[in-house]
């Protein structure tokens, strides 16, 4: 961590303030996970519940709008939007209508419902690949993903960008936790590095080099990296990994899980990008599981009738018994028609530019050397002045102690904070004054600390 303005031992008194009155402020939440923990490891459902805040949990009761509250009765505005799955706000009407319709006529039946070919339909003239599949995470739909650049190609590797999050599954993990930025993830299959060719983001001789071996069936990459900070493309990047993807035979699949909330049709809509397989997932399903890849004609046709390049024919391993399920294709139709609307983009693309240009003013009335970014409905900061190109530039410019405080802070101000790696977005649901209220909070720590 560079310098940037921010004395270390005033944080650390800081955060134990602010610790000490979480834990007074949070008793029945923390009575709960002492519970919890009888019969989960860690007292939650999911462990990476307690290691993406410092502080401990809150056991949630409920959520409107962009608001929801703990079991100790105290109210969040919500910043995180569930790491970008609740996009389309905590209880969007329509999604809630939808998906008591739905269950109230059941929803699982191993069969499709017409709902299915309504989101299909929709998300192809979003992002205008014409053949869709559903799966129920996006995890799920990146590894399907994956298996059909293998089959198309008959290549098995894949490359990626060190700091791209494309889910769980062992081989995507070892951009994010194994890459030598920080400690690998444990339990991973160690021959998940060798099916693996990781360089840097906006490398474009790197990219070179690794196509070039043509051993690749595909680059998966976010269009701009969102889970370290963000790190966008330098100009011409993009165009640089298309050309090479196909001078080299090598499929390239764009994960637009988190960067849907960008506009209609993602980044890829707005930058008139060109892959052959768009990956969405999280808000796609407002909220409720659903993950989906959409693909070429050319590739459809792979899909279809089994042939890959290696000759060998046969059924391409996908699928799970409830991915493509009603309640979630009705979910997803609800979402993308009447709340994923080009209003609520153009709403929510104007929020995120006042809270950026609030957190710019804050760091300039504190001489503070802060980098703002912009990424339509989300924005964040760099602590030491530089727009990180790469997540390595991200990792060094990171400051753990500080994004702790942070978090801590802004949760006993009644602001639920982004988990660190990403930065405060907002929903369909927030409003101006939400906005202004994320940024007096902001405010309160800037003043407390300079
Ligand atoms: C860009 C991106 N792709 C895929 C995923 C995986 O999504 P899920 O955990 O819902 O499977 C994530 C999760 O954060 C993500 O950020």
């Amino acid at each position: 961590m560079r310098d940037c303005g921010i004395d270390p031992a005033r944080v650390t008194a800081l955060k134990a303030r602010e610790d000490a009155r979480f834990a007074r402020e949070h008793q029945r939440c923390r009575a709960l996970l002492e519970r919890a923990r009888g019969s989960m490891p860690n007292g939650v459902p999911m462990s990476w519940m307690v290691s993406y805040n410092d502080h401990p949990p809150v056991f949630v009761v409920e959520g409107h709008g962009a608001r929801f509250s703990c079991a100790d009765g105290h109210a969040f505005l919500d910043t995180n939007i569930g790491d970008k799955s609740t996009f389309c706000g905590l209880d969007p009407e329509p999604v809630v209508r939808a998906v008591a319709a739905r269950a109230a006529a059941g929803w699982q039946f191993l069969q499709p419902t017409e709902d299915a070919a309504e989101v299909a339909e929709e998300l192809a003239r979003r992002w205008g690949r014409p053949y869709w599949q559903f799966t129920l995470s996006a995890t799920q739909a990146n590894v399907e993903a994956v298996r059909l650049a293998r089959h198309a190609t008959g290549r098995d590797k894949v490359l990626l960008f060190a700091g791209n999050y494309a889910g769980h599954a062992d081989e995507l993990l070892v951009s994010y936790g194994g890459g030598g930025l920080r400690e690998p993830y444990l339990g991973l299959a160690s021959r998940s590095y060798g099916d693996v060719g990781l360089i840097d983001f906006n490398d474009v001789a790197a990219l070179e080099r690794a196509l070039a071996t043509r051993e690749f069936a595909c680059v998966v990459s976010e269009p701009a990296l969102t889970n370290v900070g963000v790190v966008l493309p330098d100009p011409g990047f993009h165009d640089a990994l298309r050309a090479l993807t196909r001078e080299h035979g090598s499929l390239l699949v764009l994960d637009e899980t988190h960067t849907l909330i960008c506009g209609p049709g993602g980044l890829t809509g707005r930058w008139a990008l060109d892959p052959d397989v768009v990956v969405a997932g999280k808000a796609i399903g407002g909220g409720v599981p659903l993950g989906a890849y959409g693909m070429t004609e050319e590739l459809a046709e792979v899909f279809v009738s089994g042939r890959g390049r290696d000759g060998r024919e046969g059924e391409l391993a996908t699928g799970g018994t409830l991915f493509g399920n009603g309640l979630s294709m009705a979910a997803a139709r609800a979402a993308l028609t009447e709340v994923l609307t080009d209003e609520t983009y153009a709403r929510t693309a104007a929020l995120g530019a006042r809270l950026a240009d609030g957190i710019e003013g804050l760091a300039r009335g504190a001489e503070l050397p802060w980098a703002v970014h912009r990424l339509y409905a989300r924005s964040g900061w760099s602590l030491c002045g530089r727009l990180p190109r790469n997540a390595r530039e991200a990792d060094e410019d990171a400051w753990p102690e500080f994004s702790a405080l942070q978090q801590v802070y802004l949760a006993n101000c009644g602001v639920w904070e982004a988990i660190s790696s990403a930065g405060p977005a907002v929903s369909a649901a927030a409003t101006a004054a939400d906005v202004d209220e994320y940024l007096a909070a902001l405010g309160g720590l800037v003043t407390e600390l300079v």
